[in-house]
């Protein structure tokens, strides 16, 4: 007869769990005995005390039984069990850097080994559920909460369990698990290793010459995807594909580094096929955010008037914003897009810019598109040198700072690579307390080709159709034929 259950919902119950949970302390205290012990060269008394964790361990399996704390159908906790240590592994070796960089090197390569113990945990579950076919747990239709400390997933109404019931894997109480959201958001990386200049990121309204040219902050290239359960919908689409390499040289301000993937293939890295794609949304018209609009044969593609006309778009796909949802919470104007996926106006950068807001259970995601360059900006409340209208762009990251003070945000740059540092991490923005800048250490290096490309618009200058005049020969008052900027703001590629 199974002993599952016996004692729940008896006046027997109270007396039984607080003996578990006295065995469960036990197994940690006699396995920290041992290992005194052993420290002290006490192996007789390391073996006494390693026979009695044992049984302590049995004993506290016992009782929770008798109480049926976990579901005599365990199959559903072995498959959250399963993700949890495969999760821990990752978890697990993180802390051990950290203790590493303290200087507990033994500690750090002990903790190391115990990360690699907690991943197979996780495999030889997985081995048990295939022997027994019983990998996939039907949660169709069913709520699932998450235990925000061991990620343990409860499906059903969990509401309808006690007050005192707590997470089965590490104890937490009922209220901390919270509603897993159904949307995720993913990054598409398409340029790594490259650069910007402290003057470039921060210089744009107290001038360049304020800042160091010399402190460089880490550039990339990622645009991002949102996949609500439902529908897949980009936000921007990366450089065209015959967009050439930047060349770097002293006067670079910004070098989006090299390219890992053509923004279909970083797509599909990212888990997504192009047919998938049922909506774009275009924060502006600047070529490293728009460059593979045309790839999606079923997708909308979201722009504000203004961007839309600026760059001439035309095709039934086309949606041209007017942002007639009114205002989303501190911005003026703002249409909803989908559920929990909001555009929104925040011109500056360009006079038709946009950013996006995510809701996801308790986290906004902003993707923002080129509000800040790199995070450190929007910490330090500092504008970059790229702006259409200097005074809108002051207003738009102020709104963009009000914002993520009120709400808890995780913070999606185009240009850092702290825009998927911050996802992977589900790191939340904290004005007062900024992160430590991260110079970059590893700056990829291109040929030069003797093309340069506009780093506002993206025009490439090419001298073979030019009548082979070389860049640098052109008049100091050259302009660039789309968007009139000046030849500084051209980048060797
Ligand atoms: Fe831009
Ligand atoms: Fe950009």
């Amino acid at each position: 007869m199974s002993l599952h259950g016996l004692t729940k919902g008896t006046p027997l119950e109270k007396a039984v769990a607080a003996v578990a949970q006295a065995e469960a302390n036990g197994v940690m205290m006699y396995y920290a005995l041992a290992r005194l012990a052993k420290e002290q060269g006490l192996d007789d008394v390391a073996e006494v005390m390693i026979e009695s964790v044992n049984q302590e361990a049995v004993h506290a399996g016992f009782y929770a039984t008798l109480n049926g704390k976990y579901p005599q159908n365990f199959w559903a906790l072995l498959e959250t069990v399963k993700k949890a240590e495969i999760q821990g592994e990752a978890q697990v070796k993180a802390l051990a850097d950290k203790v590493r960089a303290a200087g507990f090197t033994e500690a750090a390569d002990q903790m190391e080994i115990f990360a690699k113990q907690e991943g197979h945990h996780g495999v030889v579950i997985e081995e048990l559920q295939k022997k027994y076919k019983l990998a996939k747990i039907d949660t169709a239709g069913k709520k699932i909460y998450v235990c925000p400390i061991c990620g343990y997933e409860y499906a059903g109404d969990i509401d309808a369990e006690p007050d005192d019931w707590t997470c089965p894997l590490c104890g937490q109480p009922k209220s901390a698990f919270k509603e897993k959201s159904a949307v995720t958001v993913k990054a598409v990386k398409l340029y790594e290793k490259g650069f910007m200049t402290q003057p470039f990121a921060l210089g744009g309204e107290d001038g360049t010459d304020k800042f160091d040219a010399s402190v460089k902050y880490r550039s990339s290239l990622q645009n991002f995807v949102i996949d609500t359960g439902k529908e897949v919908i980009l936000v921007d689409t990366g450089t065209p594909e015959d967009f050439p390499d930047q060349v770097v040289d002293d006067k670079t301000q910004i070098f989006l580094g090299s390219r890992i993937e053509f923004y279909v293939d970083a797509l599909k890295t990212a888990g997504y096929q192009p047919e998938q794609v049922s909506k774009i949304l275009v924060t502006h018209k600047h070529a490293d955010h728009t460059g593979e609009l045309a790839k999606f044969p079923n997708a909308k593609i979201y722009i504000s008037r203004t961007e839309a006309d600026a760059m001439n778009l035309t095709g039934d796909n086309v949606i041209r914003v007017d942002f007639t949802d009114g205002a989303y919470k501190n911005f003026p104007a703002s249409q909803k897009i989908a559920d929990g996926v909001y555009y929104i106006q925040a011109v500056g950068h360009t006079t038709g810019n946009s950013i996006v807001i995510v809701e996801a259970g308790d986290l906004n995601y902003v993707i923002h598109g080129d509000v800040t360059y790199t995070d450190e900006a929007l910490y330090e409340n500092k504008l970059s040198v790229v702006f259409e209208d200097k005074a809108a762009a002051r207003e738009t990251l102020n709104r963009v700072r009000e914002f993520v003070k009120n709400n808890p945000t995780v913070y999606c740059s185009t240009h850092t690579p702290l825009g998927y540092e911050n996802l992977d991490a589900k790191k939340i923005v904290d004005l007062d307390n900024p992160p430590e800048p991260i110079p970059p250490t590893e700056i990829a290096q291109n040929k030069a080709s003797g093309k340069y490309v506009c780093s506002i618009c993206g025009y490439v200058y090419d001298p073979a159709e030019n009548g082979g005049v070389a860049f640098e020969d052109l008049p100091a008052d050259w302009k660039c034929p789309r968007c009139k900027q000046s030849k500084d703001k051209f980048n060797r590629a």
